[in-house]
């Protein structure tokens, strides 16, 4: 629960991560299982511990898309019917507009010298690693916002990589956070892995895409991102240099910890290891701090957001507030409590479309695929 897209009363959680952590992933069948046994409890406690009730709200705000089609549908359901039932409108939120938002509202009410638009926002997390230039069609609380992407990854996401060579690596799940700590004990140096440049693909004709938004053709410059190679190089690096078989001991020991963390994983990893865990996060944060500048200076954007779970990552917030700093463009991070999904970000990001009348009608359904821009 929200107030004016500033003020955080309630922000409840239920994490799935312990759930998908015995199949090293999310099962979607799973997740909407769990989002149908948990929403009504979690909904609950957010009103408890936001000290009003349900009548008090001015509006509900709910996730239309990117996401899996199951967890979605029971989100949409539900805040259908109470929307309904509480007679007040219902707002669709595209799900990175609210990663977004989260770190907007926390920048406005730690009082700092507002962020000025355009700004360039980065989303970088397990299913996304996207560029938006961000802007307000009119200044103000009344304003539109507007999103243009100027650059997206055309296979893994950034925390998908980071997922699958930690888990390559017989790591815990989800890999980021393992691989962030491990990654302070290595050489980044060791490894030099390379990113090559992404030529743009043209737009493919006769591919029909899945919802009205998703059309929205690219124009100017653009600064996409894979990331599927380096992950095979690192692969390639493990068969090359012999470590199957102390990767496969490290998976058997941490198996037999069932609260593992990353700090259990020093001790079962030795010197090779952690410089190519260090070396790799060194290449992907440098190619996603040179992608984003880049694209902050081209689109002449006045700050940086950055948001989504890999957002949380150490080094990654270390080196874009050093490279913002030299360059005097202002680089904002959400708090760690909202840099991984949350609802309170839906919410934020849903104040702006409360304010301008933008609600959704019954027709508001589950869009997997949904774009922003
Ligand atoms: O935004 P999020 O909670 O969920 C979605 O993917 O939508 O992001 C989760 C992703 C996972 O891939 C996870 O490994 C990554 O964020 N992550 C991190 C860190 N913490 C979470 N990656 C790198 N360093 C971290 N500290
Ligand atoms: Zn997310």
């Amino acid at each position: 629960m929200v107030r004016a897209g500033e003020q955080v009363y309630a922000n409840v959680v239920a994490s799935q991560i312990a759930l998908h952590a015995n199949y090293g992933g999310v099962v979607p069948e799973l997740a909407s299982r769990e989002h149908l046994r948990n929403i009504v409890a979690v909904v609950r406690q957010a009103v408890r511990e936001s000290g009003f009730s349900l009548r008090d709200l001015d509006a509900v705000a709910v996730t239309e898309g990117p996401g899996l089609a199951g967890a979605l549908l029971v989100g949409i359901t539900y805040a259908k019917a109470l929307a309904y039932g509480l007679g007040v409108p219902l707002i669709g939120v595209n799900h990175l507009e609210g990663h977004i938002h989260a770190v907007l509202m926390e920048a406005r009410g730690r009082a700092e010298t507002p962020m000025e638009l355009p700004l360039l926002a980065l989303v970088v997390s397990g299913g996304h690693t996207h560029l938006y230039l961000a802007k307000q069609e009119r200044p103000g609380e009344a304003g539109t916002w507007r999103y243009q992407n100027v650059g997206r990854t055309v296979d893994d996401a950034a925390g998908e990589a980071y997922d699958k060579v930690a888990k390559l690596l017989g790591l815990g799940y989800p890999g980021g956070p393992w691989m962030d700590a491990l990654a302070a004990k290595g050489n980044p140096r060791a490894v030099p892995f390379q990113f090559g440049q992404i030529k743009p693909r043209a737009h493919r004709p006769g591919v029909s895409l899945p919802n009205k938004k998703a059309g929205a053709e690219r124009s100017g410059p653009i600064f996409d991102f894979s990331f599927s190679g380096i992950k095979t190089a690192v692969l390639r690096y493990v068969e090359t240099h012999a470590m199957k078989a102390a990767i496969e001991r490290r998976r058997a020991a941490l198996a037999e910890l069932p609260e593992a963390k990353a700090s259990d994983a020093v001790a079962l990893c030795d010197a090779e290891t952690l410089d190519l865990i260090a070396s790799f996060q060194y290449a992907v944060v440098g190619n996603l701090e040179r992608q984003t500048f880049a694209a902050a200076e081209a689109f002449g954007a006045r700050g940086i957001v950055v948001s989504g779970g890999v957002a949380a990552n150490a080094e990654l917030r270390r080196r874009f507030l050093a490279e913002g700093a030299r360059r005097g463009l202002p680089v904002a991070f959400p708090s760690l409590a909202l840099s991984t999904d949350n609802a309170a970000m839906i919410a934020a990001a849903a104040w702006p479309k409360f304010v301008a009348g933008e609600f959704a009608g019954d027709g508001l359904v589950a869009t997997p695929q949904l774009r922003l821009g």
